[in-house]
């Protein structure tokens, strides 16, 4: 019998999630299916348990559901808790697990897909809304060093409070950046949705810096900022996305999806 699975977001419409959880199906050779799904603001856990009661296994959530579905799971992950945030649930009889593999997916696509290793690594992470607290602590727990910068530094301070006494993790403003070089660059603001740049100082990569923009789609203010500006390696979200469907998959399957053909195949389409 096919094993029924979905996203869950609003709006939804863009999604590529169910096209690459069909790839791996396809390519694992798994029974499942895989749909988009648009809850009303109101109603995502109305949503959720309408998936449990027609059998569903289990659904990934995307914004802005992944703080109230991590709040539903009577199981969390360590992960889902670090990142207060869950967008893998996985329905186990009675019971919600909740797990969070956005951050396992931006890990694996710096260090496995573009061969950047993050231990020792001086790394700047833009924006302290949702998507950058879902990668703070993954980046710490693989050893990068981070200073976190935000417009509303506050945001920036509360978040790095969470590091308190580990000595690596800092809250700085745009303008404290001026004469500060990283290793990496992380824009998880949600500024290239509006086709802006981070009030961004010149000079701010390293000699084999990666500059890296967890969206995708096209080219951003910033990435075009960090090209200009002579980043080594210049890289969009594509492949977060489908490293953490990957982990996500793997999590509900117990089968690893080889992600590199398809990454392939989503960069030519
Ligand atoms: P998300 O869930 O995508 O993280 P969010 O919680 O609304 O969305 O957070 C958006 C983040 O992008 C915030 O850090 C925001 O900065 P402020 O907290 O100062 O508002 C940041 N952001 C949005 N547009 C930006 C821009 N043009 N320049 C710099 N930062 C921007």
């Amino acid at each position: 019998m096919t094993d029924k699975y979905a996203v869950i977001g609003n709006p939804i419409a863009h999604s590529k999630s169910p096209l690459i959880h069909r790839m791996f199906a396809e390519q694992t050779g798994q029974d499942i299916s895989y749909e988009k799904i648009e809850a009303p603001l109101d109603g995502f856990a109305t949503m959720v348990e309408r998936l449990r009661s027609e059998g569903y296994k289990g659904c990934n959530v995307t914004v802005p559901f992944k703080f109230e579905a991590f709040k539903m799971c009577v199981m969390q992950t360590g992960r889902a808790r670090e990142a207060r945030a869950a967008n893998t649930l996985l329905f186990r009889d009675s019971e919600i697990w909740g797990d969070n593999t956005d951050g396992a997916g931006l890990i694996t696509d710096i260090e496995q897909n573009l061969g950047f290793k993050l231990m020792f690594k001086d790394a700047l992470l833009m924006g302290a809304g949702g998507a950058a607290h879902g990668v703070v602590w993954p980046l710490f727990n693989a050893g990068a060093g981070i200073v976190i910068a935000n417009r509303t530094v506050e945001k920036a301070q509360h978040i790095a409070a969470e590091f308190e006494g580990a000595g690596t993790v800092f809250a700085r403003s745009y303008e404290e950046l001026a004469g500060k070089r990283f290793d990496l660059v992380i824009n998880a603001t949600s500024s290239s949705l509006a086709d802006a740049l981070p009030p961004l100082p010149d000079g701010l990569f390293k000699p084999g810096a990666l500059a890296y923009d967890m969206m995708y789609g096209r080219e951003t203010p910033f990435m075009k900022f960090a090209r200009e500006q002579g980043a080594a390696l210049v890289a969009d979200g594509l492949g977060m996305l489908v490293e953490q469907a990957a982990e996500s998959f793997y999590k509900w399957r117990d089968v690893r999806p080889d992600t590199r053909p398809i990454l392939e195949k989503l960069r030519q389409s």
